[in-house]
């Protein structure tokens, strides 16, 4: 199994970092292929915890090439940051390689990105605020500034003008600050320098890989149900999570994906609004939230909690073709008294197991539950699935039972060793 793409299948947050960096023990290649700093995936290793965003997880691994494909937006700024962090704390030999057809995250989108949700109010999306949105808004409108457009100094200040004309009218009309060329390239001009030997067509380094039969891994961002195709539209990002989208956000042939990891959090959690039908809003939640940590890496908000919905997850299977699941954080539910899986919704009276096209639907959807017996014993240094308390695998295997995935992997705490192997799904 050579190309193994790592998928959200849930409302993201799922712990894809821990999973990327644990399989990119035996990865040649570790490519990051849509969204921007609006991630957040944690790594911990030994006493450190890096919070990566817009780098790949592969980057502590000097021999991996970490690739930022084209169908990521960047922030440059933001990106040398995460750079100079991780150079801090002692990651200095790396390899990255960044798509000259990635789109470049510029002041104005994070502005856009504010007042967007300004004027949305009480319907707002709940946004990282990191001008994802508007930037891949002006891809499609075709006005968008390219990292291939920014490392050369002549084009960057042309394409630079050309744009501002554009969208100094949609600030104005925004009531938003508009913006000085000048401002702008003095600004840019820096990042450009530092950044432009990294820049190249990462579609051809990925095919020479591909021809050489490497390990690529390719780390999904965000969840299956923040697709912007897919998810709880519009309480969705703006690019496509799914295993779908990798070929076209990596340039690369669909045939070459051979495998797809699904990582599903043995709860649910969602950051910013919109429908979540199996949520916690009483001390359950709060228990499971201060346990596990449930901050937003990114925004540091408090993320909502809910029970396991298997609808989700068949949802993500079905969108992406899970081959296998990680089930991660599975330590967070010891001690907990009553433990229940969503396995199908009742809508207007009928029993679904989809997720229904409109908010409105989603919204009248009642979660169907099973009640499952729950465990006391501490699981955080077991290393092999027969260890586990009965109940434990039994939650598991319920799991296996309604999705029909085998879970190949279990995470029961943040640590890379903290993982139990049941299938190897990534040789060297
Ligand atoms: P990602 O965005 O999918 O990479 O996930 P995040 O990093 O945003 O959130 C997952 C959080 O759970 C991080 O703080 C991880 O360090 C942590 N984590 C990952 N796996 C486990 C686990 O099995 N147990 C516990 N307790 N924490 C975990
Ligand atoms: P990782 O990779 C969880 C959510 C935001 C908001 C919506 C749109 O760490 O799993 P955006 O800034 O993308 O326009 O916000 O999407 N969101 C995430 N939630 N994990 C993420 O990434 C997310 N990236 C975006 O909270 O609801
Ligand atoms: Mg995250």
């Amino acid at each position: 199994m050579s190309r193994l793409v790592v998928v959200g299948s849930q409302w993201g947050d799922e712990g894809k970092g821990k999973v990327t960096d644990f399989l990119a023990q035996n990865a040649d290649v570790v490519v990051r292929t849509q969204g921007g700093n609006n991630a957040g995936h944690t790594i911990k290793i030994g006493n450190e915890k890096f919070a990566l965003q817009t780098i790949p997880s592969g980057i502590f691994n000097p021999n991996i090439k970490n690739v930022l494909a084209n169908g990521m937006v960047i922030n440059p700024k933001a990106m040398l940051n995460e750079l100079k962090g991780l150079e801090e704390k002692g990651i200095i030999n790396y390899k990255l390689y960044i798509s000259n057809r990635a789109h470049v995250i510029m002041p104005y989108h994070i502005d856009i990105d504010g007042a967007n949700e300004q004027f949305k109010g009480e319907h707002k999306i709940g946004t990282t605020k990191k001008g994802i949105g508007p930037c891949y808004a002006d891809k499609a409108n075709r006005i968008g500034i390219r990292m291939g457009d920014l490392v050369n100094l002549t084009t960057f200040r042309k394409v630079l003008e050309e744009t501002l004309l554009i969208k100094n009218k949609e600030l104005k009309m925004l009531g938003l600050k508009e913006y000085d060329v000048d401002e702008i390239y003095d600004e840019y001009k820096e990042y450009a320098l530092q950044l432009k030997d990294f820049v190249c067509d990462t579609s051809l380094i990925l095919d020479e890989e591909i021809k050489q039969n490497k390990n690529i891994l390719f780390e999904g961002a965000q969840g299956t149900m923040l697709c912007l195709d897919h998810g709880t539209y519009p309480y969705v990002t703006s690019s496509s999570p799914t295993a779908a989208s990798v070929p076209l956000n990596a340039g690369i042939a669909p045939k070459y994906i051979d495998h797809c990891v699904g990582i599903c959090k043995a709860y649910t959690t969602r950051v910013g609004e919109g429908p979540f039908p199996t949520e916690l809003k009483d001390s359950l939640g709060d228990h499971i939230r201060e346990v596990g940590h449930e901050y937003g890496t990114v925004t540091k908000r408090p993320r909502r909690v809910g029970y396991l919905d298997l609808v989700v997850v068949n949802y993500a299977k079905r969108i992406s073709g899970i081959d296998s699941l990680a089930l991660m954080l599975f330590d967070v539910l010891t001690g907990i008294k009553e433990l229940k899986i969503c396995v199908s919704y009742t809508l207007d009276g009928n029993i679904i197991n989809t997720i229904p096209s409109t908010l409105d639907e989603y919204e009248r959807c009642i979660p169907n539950y099973i009640t499952l017996p729950t465990w006391q014993e501490d699981i955080t240094n077991i290393k092999d699935f027969s260890k586990l308390p009965l109940e434990a695998k039994n939650y598991v295997k319920v799991i296996e039972k309604y999705t029909g995935i085998s879970v190949d992997m279990i995470s029961v705490g943040a640590e890379r060793n903290q993982t139990i192997i049941r299938k190897q799904i990534f040789n060297k």
